[in-house]
Order: C-alpha cells, then structure tokens, then sequence
C-alpha cells in the first residue's frame, strides 16, 4: 500500500500516529458526524488508535488518510474495504473532518484516486458505496467519479429521528473512465 498522488490531495496510509486530537474531534463533530455510523459509539484516542491498528493490520480493508499537497495536512480519511475476494468487489466510504475542506472537489479527487486503484491496482471489478439520502454532497461526489445509483433502500436508516432512504452507488470496472 503506497501513497497516491493526486493533483490538490494525495492519499496516504494511516498509522497510529495519525489517530490524534483532531482526528477524534472531528469525529465527535455533529457536522461532520451526522451521516456517519461513528456518530452512535463514544470516540476517544483510544477507540481511533485501536480502529487504525486494526485496519493497518487487515489484509482486506484499506485505509487512508486525505491529505493536502500544498503542506501535507491531513484532513480527512478514505477507506476501500472490505474487499470480497469472491466476487472481486469492495466498498468505499469517505469523510473530511476538516470542514474549511468542504465544497473544494477533494471529496472528488480522493474518489477518483481511490477508484482507479481499486480496479487498475487490485484488480476489482465492482466498487460501491452507501449513503444517506440527504447526503448530496456525497452522493454527487460519487456520481462525478462515474459511480452510478444502482438501489435505493428504503427507511433504512435512522436520521434525526425519523427514517432515511439509503441510497447504493456503484461503479462496475468496464464501465470506469480511465481517462478522467
Ligand atoms: C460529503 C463530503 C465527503 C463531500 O466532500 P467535499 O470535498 O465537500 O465534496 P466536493 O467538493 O468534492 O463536491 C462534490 C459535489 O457535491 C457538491 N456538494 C458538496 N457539498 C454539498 C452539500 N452539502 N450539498 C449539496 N451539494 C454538495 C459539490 O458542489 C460537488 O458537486 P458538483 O460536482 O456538481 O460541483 C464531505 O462534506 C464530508 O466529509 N462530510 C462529512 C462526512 C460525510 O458525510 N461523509 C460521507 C459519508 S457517505
């Protein structure tokens, strides 16, 4: 697992180190939070550094942080995985905890490198993600990187108390640009 470099953002893997202050602040912040399934289990340093070790450690799950090429500030996290060796098929999920990084295409940029990898480098064949329904941001993110909604499941959530619609993207390796 190596660095991918991107044009504004490059993507490096986590290591314990990197499980500080702010990186549980930014868990433990509701704007950050609220479309993430963290929001439900107290975030501690010790919670952030036992998640780290444990996917530094998986041989299926893959977890980088997003940082800035202008000085390296690490801003938020991706993560590929689980992988489903079977079916040649992973999951990403994504937050940038920094919220000055909002509305800046890194959420893009991190996709698209993560993306590219998942197929060219692990040789996937299908790569997905979930998100809450009013998450545009994220769902346009996805969309922009050529991942299409495939399934939408409805009331699947839970969301400021009421119910949620989940919506599935997915992006199948023959239909990914390279070019992009
Ligand atoms: C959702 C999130 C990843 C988006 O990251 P981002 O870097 O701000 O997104 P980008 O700047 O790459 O923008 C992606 C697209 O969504 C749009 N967008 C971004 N935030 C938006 C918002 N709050 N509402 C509507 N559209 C939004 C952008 O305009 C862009 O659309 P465009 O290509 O049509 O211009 C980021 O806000 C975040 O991490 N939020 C908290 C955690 C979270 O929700 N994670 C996702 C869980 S599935």
């Amino acid at each position: 697992m190596s660095e991918l470099r991107g044009k504004s953002i490059f993507l490096r893997p986590l290591t314990e180190s990197d499980a500080n202050e702010t990186y549980v602040g930014w868990l433990n912040d509701p704007a950050v939070n609220q479309y993430l399934e963290t929001r439900f289990t107290p975030q501690t340093i010790e919670a952030v550094r036992a998640f780290v070790r444990e996917k530094m450690r998986s041989q299926s799950e893959y977890l980088f942080g997003i940082c800035l090429v202008e000085n390296g500030r690490h801003i938020g996290n991706i993560k590929l995985g689980p992988v489903n060796a079977h079916h040649k098929s992973a999951d990403i999920s994504l937050f940038l905890g920094d919220r000055s990084s909002w509305g800046k295409g890194f959420a893009k940029e991190a996709i698209g490198l993560i993306t590219r990898w998942g197929f060219l480098h692990l040789g996937l064949e299908k790569l997905k993600a979930g998100c809450y329904a009013a998450n545009e941001g994220s769902a346009r993110a996805f969309e922009y990187c050529g991942y299409s909604r495939e399934g939408l499941l409805r009331d699947q959530l839970q969301f400021q108390g009421k119910p949620m619609d989940l919506v599935l993207l997915g992006l199948r390796r023959k239909d990914f640009d390279d070019g992009r």
